[in-house]
């Protein structure tokens, strides 16, 4: 029998990546604030996301769960939402449509502000500073002030996730998502494609099949699902102060819930089995994830699904596979046949940037894009051969045109970093980037469908 549960259990255990906040009583006072403030979201919402990922286990529906590595409070603007938007739709149609089956779609974002670091502190001719941590923490400028962690920025945080996700409901319901203007694809990533007219030619017949419906009678007016959309949040529950105090207890079923996103995830570096990150995620009854990296072994894992999915429930856990292209094939295997033999329901679902993360000559961090379409292709025969179902993509993308990642169709060089490298943690794929990967995933699922083999030269390495 596990321990009773509150949401502040975690603050007696051991935490990794915590933030040193100089003034702990103007801290307290702030996560007291919060706690007062309105949920973001709802108990019924987490749980009808949970049904939705329950499917994804069970094989019959497929996971998009995709948005800024650290959304900032310099770039919220309306456009950013609306490009993102419109991307993530855009490649959640493509799925939908080749893989004949429905896609459900998780933002990282709307609260996506925390980060882990790999180093507490950075170096910069011979000054040494706290690292930045994500603009809900601190800030990125190189500065000893500006680096302190302001739990100031906390409520800032919390206003923009308001902001953000008011905007997302307003774009998923009113109109916005409406399939015939969403489908007015951005595909100018094509024409440099070598498999582009295959790409030209799934787009048509999207378009093709819209005119059907239409023909037939069957409109954005009289059938919502040609209009609106559910888009769900998600965020790394990094801070846990900030989770605790939107922390609620669900008047429909007396369960706890975290109310700051539908879905909330363990990093890669949280998730020690008996320290806080994991103990607060266990007490919340949302969908949850775990980042799993190369170190993670079969045997943790179980003990991992037990702790934070104890009725084996489907759609409750989430596990983000981040190993990289190189080391995928030497880990994910044993993690599936050790969950399979204990019967245990999870959703696998494959992050391939965390893992190919380099660094370019010019001392930018980027990652190629052939070694991130690499490790998607390998999470999808390995689970072909375990006779697993490939659940889903985790990717941080954005819906700008930015150079962060290198490669693609309309290729992004080493020396076109420096030219709009916004991202404030991680290099995110780009809106050409993105759409490509999701049209490279869609034949993929088309193929698994229809049990055809590859063809004969990888669409990933180029034809
Ligand atoms: C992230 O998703 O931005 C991240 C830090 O990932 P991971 O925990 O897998 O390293
Ligand atoms: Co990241």
């Amino acid at each position: 029998m596990a321990p009773r549960w509150s949401p502040d259990s975690w603050r007696t255990k051991p935490i990794e990546q915590a933030p040193i906040y100089p003034d702990l009583d103007q801290l307290a006072q702030v996560e007291e604030q919060i706690a007062s403030f309105p949920p973001l979201v709802f108990a019924g919402e987490a749980r009808e996301l949970k049904a939705k990922l329950a499917r994804v286990a069970q094989g019959e529906a497929f996971l998009l769960q995709g948005g800024d590595c650290a959304e900032s409070f310099a770039e919220h603007g309306a456009d950013t939402i609306r490009d993102f938007f419109r991307v993530f739709l855009q490649m959640a149609v493509v799925l939908t449509y080749a893989g004949g089956s429905p896609v459900v779609k998780i933002g990282r974002i709307a609260g996506q502000f925390a980060k882990p670091r790999s180093a507490p502190t950075e170096t910069k001719d011979g000054v040494e500073l706290p690292s930045y941590r994500g603009d809900i923490i601190n800030g990125i400028e190189f500065d000893e002030a500006v680096r302190t962690p302001d739990p100031q920025r906390i409520l800032m945080g919390y206003r923009q996730a308001a902001a953000t996700l008011n905007l997302l409901r307003a774009f998923s319901q009113g109109g916005y998502a409406d399939l015939d203007h969403v489908h007015q694809w951005n595909l100018g990533f094509v024409k440099d494609s070598p498999a582009g007219h295959r790409y030209q030619e799934l787009s048509d017949h999207i378009a093709e099949t819209l005119r059907f419906m239409r023909a037939i009678g069957l409109t954005a007016e009289n059938a919502p699902q040609l209009r609106s959309t559910s888009l769900y949040t998600s965020h790394e529950a990094l801070l846990l102060g900030y989770e605790q105090a939107l922390t609620r207890v669900d008047s429909t079923s007396g369960e706890w819930y975290a109310t700051s996103g539908h879905f909330l995830w363990a990093g890669n570096r949280t998730r020690q089995l008996d320290h806080a990150h994991f103990n607060y995620l266990r007490g919340i009854k949302n969908p949850i994830g775990v980042k799993c990296g190369p170190s993670l072994k079969p045997d943790e894992l179980l003990e991992m699904i037990d702790l934070l999915s104890p009725d084996n429930e489907p759609g409750r856990l989430t596990l983000i596979c981040r190993f990289g292209a190189e080391e995928v094939g030497k880990h994910l295997p044993a993690l599936i046949r050790a969950a399979e033999r204990e019967g245990k329901s999870v959703v696998w679902t494959c992050d391939p940037m965390h893992g190919n993360t380099i660094k370019a000559g010019s001392g930018y961090k980027t990652r190629p894009f052939d070694l991130i379409m690499s490790e998607v292709e390998s999470f999808f025969d390995i689970h072909r051969s375990e006779g697993t179902h490939a659940g889903g993509l985790h990717v941080e993308m954005t819906g700008q045109n930015v150079t962060e990642c290198v490669g693609g169709a309309k290729a992004v060089t080493e020396t076109d970093l420096s030219a709009r490298y916004h991202t404030h943690c991680d290099p995110r794929l780009n809106a050409d980037q993105s759409i490509e990967l999701a049209f490279i995933v869609a034949e993929r699922l088309k193929r698994d469908r229809e049990g055809r083999p590859e063809p004969e030269i990888s669409i990933a390495a180029g034809e």
